[in-house]
């Protein structure tokens, strides 16, 4: 496995691997990988003949200090699991080789970003969708893989590669969860023992409304009511949104008669989760 640091070897490498039929595949992280990540990878093999997995805690797309500074960064841990997965190179660059003194081009997202995760985070999808463009020029990917946890980074992300022409092919990937049901987060690993039995009552928040959808309940605030009643129970849990949407347009919706998701970002204690699941 090869640790690349700079765009331009990034680019030497996939131009090496695209010749003939070669077909470079690419999962962008943040590190602290878990199963999650580990299933892109494994997914990635079944679409391209190289695999690439880039490694970078992105600071654009942190809208507060201390969510950045308390992000875990066990490199040696990460470079071991994707080596383990037969990850052919890692991209892992400095910030300073990211974002070198006078850098000042952004991407700007599309009205993608702006509900849910954009409107709590103010400048995260710009964050995302700049940083996203870097690493797609530097790993210049045939297909990039990404989770369906992150149901809005995903649609954002499709969304730009169409409108930009960048000519890759985006999968997404559906999320792992633990035994309980709780999404694989790099975030849980901060969690303490008491939030981290506590964080279940998100998925079961969403399955219940799930359920409730599947029983014929169709109105859009009846179903985030139901998940906001199981996590208002919940003692730990502070809920920051709750909501059903249209699951292209991503727009709040009242009734569920096309395809949909709801989605939860809740917090316990410092750590924020997000969640959702497809009305399906
Ligand atoms: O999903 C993530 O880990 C990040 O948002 C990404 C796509 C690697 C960009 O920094």
């Amino acid at each position: 496995m090869e640790i690349i640091t700079t765009p331009s070897e990034m680019q030497r490498w996939s131009r090496a691997h695209r010749s003939g039929a070669g077909r470079v595949g690419f999962v962008p992280t943040m590190g602290a990988l878990h199963e999650g990540h580990l299933h892109l990878m494994r997914t990635a093999r079944e679409h391209a003949s190289a695999v690439a997995a880039s490694i970078f805690v992105n600071p654009l797309q942190f809208n507060r200090r201390d969510d950045f500074d308390t992000y875990p960064r066990p490199m040696d841990d990460d470079l071991a699991l994707c080596e383990s997965v037969g990850i052919d190179a890692v991209y892992a660059p400095t910030a300073a080789t990211m974002y070198p003194e006078g850098f000042e081009t952004h991407v700007e997202p599309g009205s993608l970003g702006d509900p849910m995760e954009g409107a709590m985070r103010p400048g995260h999808f710009r964050g995302v969708t700049t940083v996203v463009t870097k690493l797609f020029n530097a790993v210049q990917p045939d297909v990039a893989l990404f989770g369906q946890k992150d149901y809005q980074q995903l649609a954002v992300i499709r969304r730009m590669t169409i409108d930009l022409d960048m000519g890759i092919e985006i999968i997404g990937v559906p999320t792992v969860r633990e035994p309980d049901g709780l999404a694989l987060s790099s975030r849980n690993r901060r969690l303490t023992p008491e939030d981290r039995a506590a964080a279940v009552a998100v998925p079961v928040a969403l399955t219940a409304a799930l359920r409730a959808y599947r029983a014929g309940e169709a109105s859009g605030r009846t179903l985030e009511q139901c998940a906001t009643e199981i996590l208002a129970a919940e003692p730990r849990a502070r809920v920051e949104y709750v909501q059903v949407f249209d699951a292209n347009t991503l727009v709040s919706i009242d009734r569920v008669d096309r395809p949909s998701v709801i989605a939860a970002a809740v917090w316990f204690g410092d750590v924020r989760l997000i969640d959702n699941m497809l009305l399906d």
